[in-house]
């Protein structure tokens, strides 16, 4: 069951953050409503290494979704419903540790949600607006992130001179204030690697939905914690960003082009044994 077909489908998603509005030049734009509300912004369909990719800017163009504002769900959803079943979500971190400064590239194994109340299931069992309720499940999330995907990035990251970082915790703030020194430091004690606000719940959401996720994280700025300065700014993030989307972008190609078609990987079975009870699109 592959979803979509036409040139309305694609296989694989890529969610841009903070500073990453647009991906491919040649796009087809196809807006998509779902269950749980609309997605950040049209959804960019394009070809690339042989693979259809759905670019998704998870702020919407121009950046005017907050963090605590992104209906997650109906992103993921979205993407879903498109026919995606892998997904790369690069987006812009701080540092914890003083090791990873600015520029630095770090494929997470792990992360630890400090978000509040942002929902993060699908399965919440309550009627949604078209009547239709699901059961309750309880999805396996010891690994949070796709380790196929983990490797892909790692290798081609690294194939392009980028010495990325294998493995690591991501901590996802509420936002969308930056940590105070405090926290940041608290973080950072905990071991703790990089810090950011949209970490949480894509993945979980992705998992639900049993597509793969590989976070892919550019560190913009050493947190307040690690850093003897004014503290974390927003034009910081932005202007690192923009510095370094040039061979992100180039990653990302190589990435979508190396990801393979067949999945074995845990993330295609997550509700194996488990009847979500509403029809997966
Ligand atoms: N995104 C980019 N830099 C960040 C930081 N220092 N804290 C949280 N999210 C971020």
């Amino acid at each position: 069951t592959d979803g979509a077909a036409g040139a309305e489908r694609a296989d694989i998603g890529v969610i841009g953050g903070s500073g990453f509005y647009s991906f491919l030049d040649e796009v087809t734009e196809v807006t998509v409503d779902t269950p749980y509300g609309a997605p950040s912004d049209s959804l960019f369909l394009g070809d690339l290494g042989g693979r259809r990719v759905a670019f998704l800017p998870r702020h919407g163009r121009g950046h005017h979704l907050p963090p605590h504002r992104i209906n997650y769900r109906a992103n993921l959803w979205a993407l879903r419903s498109l026919g995606v079943r892998q997904v790369l979500a690069p987006c812009a971190v701080g540092g914890l540790q003083p090791e990873y400064g600015p520029g630095t590239l770090l494929v997470p194994d792990q992360l630890v949600d400090r978000t509040k109340g942002r929902l993060q299931t699908f399965y919440d069992g309550v009627p949604r607006p078209d009547g239709t309720q699901s059961n309750v499940v309880h999805v396996t999330f010891a690994d949070p992130y796709c380790p196929v995907g983990r490797g892909v990035a790692l290798a081609t990251a690294r194939e392009h001179g980028w010495e990325a970082v294998d493995g690591g915790t991501m901590c996802v703030i509420e936002g969308p204030r930056f940590s105070t020194r405090a926290e940041s430091r608290w973080h950072a004690a905990q071991g703790w690697s990089v810090v950011g606000m949209t970490g949480h719940p894509e993945a979980i959401l992705a998992r639900e939905l049993e597509m793969c996720l590989t976070s892919i994280a550019l560190v913009t700025d050493l947190d307040a914690g690690a850093e003897v300065g004014e503290g974390v700014s927003h034009a910081e993030v932005l202007a690192v960003f923009a510095q370094n989307i040039g061979r992100l972008r180039d990653v990302l190609f190589d990435v979508v082009a190396r990801l393979p078609k067949e999945r074995d990987c845990l993330c295609a079975s997550a509700l194996a044994g488990q009847d979500p009870g509403i029809e997966l699109p």
